[in-house]
């Protein structure tokens, strides 16, 4: 088993992340930390994935209603964003992004580094909310 899969085992659950990426030099703020843009893209890119799914559509982003940046990222990080639907409305889709790094391949832990609350709404072939269909 590989480290990665070692540390799968000591992330919340043992759920898959919806998405694991790991920035760049170019993701970094003048700090030389990685740019909360860059973590707030993902973010929305990770939430989307449940969203759609649930959706049964194309989904666009209408509100973050909670963002909060707990700890620094660091280039070489391995970031791992867990996102799960929360709630569901006529035609949104709420769901919670936690966002995990893990730090220092030769002695690894993992961090928490951000939560987020997100909504999205369904949209139809031509860009109009629709209803959220039953599951
Ligand atoms: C998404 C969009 C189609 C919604 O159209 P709208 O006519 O404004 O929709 P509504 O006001 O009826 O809201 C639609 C749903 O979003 C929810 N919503 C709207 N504003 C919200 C907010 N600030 N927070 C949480 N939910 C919100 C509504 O409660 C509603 O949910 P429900 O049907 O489950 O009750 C439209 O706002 C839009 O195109 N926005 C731009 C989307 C975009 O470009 N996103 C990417 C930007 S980075």
């Amino acid at each position: 088993m590989s480290p990665v899969n070692d540390l799968d085992t000591a992330l919340p659950d043992g759920r898959q992340p919806a998405l694991r990426v790991m920035p760049m030099p170019a993701d970094l703020n003048p700090a030389g930390d990685v740019f909360g843009g860059w973590i707030m893209a993902m973010v929305d890119i990770a939430g989307a994935i449940p969203a759609r799914r649930r959706a049964k559509s194309r989904v666009a982003t209408v509100a973050v209603n909670s963002f909060v940046f707990k700890q620094p990222v660091s280039v070489g990080d391995l970031v791992s964003f867990y996102a799960d639907v929360v709630s569901l409305g006529r035609t949104s889709v709420t769901v919670d992004v936690e966002v995990y790094a893990e730090r220092d391949p030769e002695n690894p832990v993992v961090v928490k580094v951000t939560e987020a609350r997100l909504t999205y709404v369904a949209l139809d072939d031509k860009g109009r909310k629709r209803p959220i269909p039953a599951e």
